[in-house]
């Protein structure tokens, strides 16, 4: 029955394009779903074994869950000139490098994106969607944030309506699971562990042991589902609470995008800090310049550089923010991660605060 409410929400997001409520799975949050579908597609042994490409940087979840599954990770690099956007150059180089030692199989991909806040544009996602073809892999699409696009000219596409307007060469052919949650977009109910994946073109020996292996734990939790049950089903414009829904709906994104601009724009005006613009998601992720000298500090100390300074920073302004390295950067590049989630008022002194610590620090080390 749930499910149903599920495939009617996402036919209605992708224009009519049908969903079918077999092929939806709850789960207890997206991460959940996430690790049950890469525990399906890792098998195999030496040159054999499954190996799966994922962004870097890249959340932090894929690398732990491969590392947990022992699978191989192929990593992939986001175009930092070009706003952090997926290059399929890109994941050719990488595809055929991981060729040579293990079996690539998976290919993951996080749109709006965390932690670089990039939104993939139609015609990407189209290459990408070849691209898997070509390769002959499946395709992890992570929408978590799909609700959050801030930049103009940006959108959200869904890899499935995607997939299915290019026709049934494809629609037809290209095996996909993507990801959706109650913990982004306007919800931010993360606490209540709530999400779901829709499965498409999966081979049907091979779905009936991801209905097993979903089965195997009953059910995601209540509250959960609940709060899935809001989000895709949502106050109708003769139901009383409409108008309150959709003003605090608009509001909270009105209020993010107002500090995806901000957050850019400030960082944007201190020497030795580049930001790209938050397109979507709800993080910023600007590269640092830092001094040789604070490079050779944190070696002498065991850390990285990126770590040193978050370290200094979260010691001198209480601020945490999470060091480039945990995400993965280019060698010989520095980044930070900072959330826009913050009040305004309280963004603005954190920016300015991050700010002032910068210039000292990149100071005391020249
Ligand atoms: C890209 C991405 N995928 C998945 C998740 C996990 O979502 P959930 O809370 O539904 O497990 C997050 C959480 O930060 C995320 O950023």
């Amino acid at each position: 029955m749930f499910s149903r409410d599920v495939a009617r929400y996402i036919e209605k997001r992708d224009g009519g394009i049908p969903s079918n409520p077999d092929n939806i799975y709850l789960a207890t949050g997206a991460s959940d779903a996430i690790v049950t579908m890469l525990k399906m597609l890792v098998c195999g042994e030496g040159r054999d074994r499954t190996g799966v490409m994922i962004s870097i940087p890249q959340y932090p979840l894929y690398s732990a869950a491969l590392a947990d599954l022992a699978a191989v990770q192929i990593s992939y690099y986001l175009d930092e000139d070009k706003c952090w956007s997926l290059d399929v150059a890109e994941l050719k180089r990488a595809v055929d490098a991981a060729r040579q030692h293990c079996n690539p199989r998976v290919l993951c991909i996080i749109n709006p994106g965390n932690p670089t806040g990039q939104v993939q544009s139609r015609q990407c996602i189209e290459d990408v969607i070849r691209f898997a073809k070509d390769e002959r892999l499946f395709l992890m699409a992570d929408e978590v944030y799909q609700d959050n696009v801030y930049a103009e000219g940006c959108k959200f596409h869904s890899f499935k309506r995607v997939l299915f307007e290019m026709g049934p060469e494809y629609s037809t052919a290209v095996e996909m699971a993507s990801f959706h949650s109650t913990s982004k977009c306007y919800m931010g109910e993360c606490g209540f562990r709530g999400g779901y994946m829709e499965v498409i073109n999966m081979d049907p020996e091979v779905k009936a042991q991801l209905t097993k292996l979903v089965s195997v734990r009953l059910c995601p939790p209540v509250p959960g589902q609940a709060l899935l049950d809001l989000v895709v089903n949502p106050p109708q414009p003769d139901e009383p609470s409409y108008h309150q829904f959709t003003k605090e709906r608009a509001t909270v994104l009105a209020t993010l995008a107002e500090k995806a601009r901000l957050t850019e724009q400030i960082f944007n005006t201190v020497p030795g800090i580049t930001c790209n613009p938050v397109q979507g998601a709800m993080y910023t992720f600007p590269r640092i310049a830092l001094p040789q000298k604070a490079i050779d500090k944190a070696t002498e100390e065991g850390l990285s550089p990126d770590m040193l300074y978050c370290m200094r920073l979260l010691e001198e302004e209480g601020i945490c923010l999470v060091p480039g390295s945990g995400f993965g950067q280019r060698e010989g590049t520095f980044h930070f991660r900072m959330t826009i989630l913050p009040p305004t008022e309280k963004l603005k002194i954190v920016l300015q605060k991050i700010r002032e610590f910068h210039v000292r620090f990149t100071q005391e080390f020249s």
